[in-house]
């Protein structure tokens, strides 16, 4: 059983809503990350789903220390490194990064490529290379794929691809060792999508990383993913290995994102249900009670409108490979395996 490099404690991150001019007066918070606990394993790959607004980008942020975390823990190697500030966040930062969905904004267009991977040197100097730092930065060129004799080009002589790889090079300089990359194909051409997780999964073979992997659905983070996590407003509605999710989802939410997933066989296509949510997904500053997902599920009873369903192992599961699911209701629905 490989060890926890990361560990996520009951996470809260809210925004205040405030109203006035003058004087700001709070009359509420957007709920963007409401209570998560889960956890990294060393070298694994977690994805992380859920429609947009669900919150992954708080949850990558507040991960990063870019956002406080209003409550909770986060536990790199054992130590909580959400309150830590000043030198400790910093020695402690590098060895988080983040690789962004838009390859075409994340790079600043003034700066030549050598400046922007060697950037990570000039704040954390303590771990740039001893020597010659252009040296280093040619060696992570060639890394990600891209000719060394590039350096002195600027963002906009790349094609999109080129530039997340670029913005991985980046990432990679400090020698971090999980790497969350926040829809870092989302942005890009189908045919170059698969190209930049192939360079994600050897990078990771290659240096021993862990990834968090967000996306919108399930089909891109199904190849890359050990384990995988399904978010919906603020919370984790369910979360287990790879083969469970997409063969055992007894979330109907879960459910719903697998039958949207495209199925090359025609004859399974057929067969399949799609399950077509209706309604709009709540604000995040008033979500319903109770169940979160209720108001768009078709199997909401007035037991998910008072108690809040707790993310466990459900009955109907329990095994070798049973995995976590928060619905009052769990069911595992034969047409949803994709
Ligand atoms: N700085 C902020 N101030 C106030 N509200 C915010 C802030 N950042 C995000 N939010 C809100 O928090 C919620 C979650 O946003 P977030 O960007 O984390 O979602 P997401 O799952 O990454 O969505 P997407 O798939 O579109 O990237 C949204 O309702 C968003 O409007
Ligand atoms: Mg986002």
């Amino acid at each position: 059983m490989a060890e926890n490099i990361l560990e996520v404690k009951d996470l809260v991150k809210h925004y205040p809503l405030t109203q006035g001019i003058l004087f700001k007066k709070q009359v509420g918070a957007v709920k963007a990350v409401d209570g998560i606990s889960f956890e990294l394993k060393k070298g694994e790959t977690l994805g992380i789903v859920g429609e947009s607004g669900c919150g992954k980008s708080t949850l990558a942020k507040v991960l990063m220390n870019l956002e406080r975390a209003t409550s909770g823990q986060v536990l790199f190697k054992g130590e909580d490194i959400s309150t830590l500030q000043g030198a400790a966040l910093k020695a402690v930062r590098r060895n988080i990064q983040m690789v962004f969905q838009d390859p075409y904004t994340s790079l600043n267009p003034r700066m030549t490529v050598g400046d922007i991977i060697g950037e990570p040197f000039e704040i954390h100097p303590e771990v740039a290379p001893k020597g010659d730092r252009r040296k280093a930065v040619q060696d992570l060129l060639d890394v990600v794929g891209l000719n060394p004799e590039y350096i002195n080009r600027y963002p906009h002589q790349f094609s999109g691809g080129q530039r997340q790889r670029i913005g991985i090079a980046r990432g990679l300089a400090l020698k971090p060792e999980i790497i969350i990359c926040d829809e870092p194909v989302s942005a890009l051409d189908v045919s170059v999508q698969a190209q930049v997780i192939n360079l994600l999964e050897q990078l990771q073979g290659e240096f021993g990383l862990s990834y968090m992997f967000i996306a919108h659905d399930l089909s891109i983070v199904r190849h890359i993913s050990d384990r995988v996590g399904v978010m919906y407003l603020g919370k984790m509605v369910e979360i287990g290995s790879d083969e469970e999710i997409y063969e055992n989802a007894t979330h109907p939410y879960t459910q719903a994102l697998l039958s949207a997933v495209p199925v090359p066989d025609p004859t399974a296509r057929e067969s399949r249900e799609r399950i077509i949510l209706t309604g709009d997904i709540p604000s995040p500053a008033n979500p319903p009670s109770g169940c979160r997902f209720r108001t768009r599920c078709w199997k909401a009873e007035e037991r998910c409108s008072e108690e809040v369903p707790l993310l466990a192992v459900p009955s109907l599961l329990e095994g070798a490979a049973a995995h976590e699911s928060a619905c009052h209701f769990p069911e595992v629905r034969e047409q949803a395996a994709a």
